[in-house]
């Protein structure tokens, strides 16, 4: 850690004793690295609502890979993006259920488009989005 700089921050006494009792719970040791956390995670959410910023998300999928064409579908889709999707990782849940979770690099419009594309799929029973920053320019 670089060097660090104090600031007071006025606040109600209730909302303090809430924050305490939920950094608490998750384990935190301080307030300190618990508001750290919150700037950092609110800077992430801004840079990926931007839309035009450096991004990583990761894409899970569940699909029934018997459903017709489907699996082509889903294999064709990925390899338009193929610039894009740094890995993917493929799980037989059992004998009809497949996962998926794909990570993909690129600004942010176009990964929240690619996982649109590939959950939006007919046939995909659930899908789900989260997106993170490269980890650049934060510190
Ligand atoms: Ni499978």
């Amino acid at each position: 850690m670089g060097q660090l700089i104090r600031f007071g921050v006025s606040i109600e006494p209730k909302l303090l004793t809430d924050f305490d009792k939920l950094i608490n719970k998750k384990g935190y040791a301080n307030r300190s690295e618990a508001i750290r956390d919150l700037i950092r995670s609110e800077l992430v959410d801004f840079k990926c609502k931007s839309g035009s910023e450096e991004t990583i998300g990761t894409i899970t999928i569940v699909y029934n890979h018997e459903v017709r064409d489907l699996s082509d579908k889903l294999t064709h889709l990925q390899h338009n993006y193929h610039g894009f999707i740094i890995s993917t990782l493929h799980v037989h849940l059992d004998e009809h259920n497949c996962l998926e979770v794909l990570v993909v690099k690129g600004k942010g419009d176009k990964v929240k488009k690619i996982a649109d594309e590939l959950i939006g799929t007919k046939g995909v029973k659930h899908g789900k989005l989260t997106m993170t920053t490269t980890g650049r320019d934060l510190t």
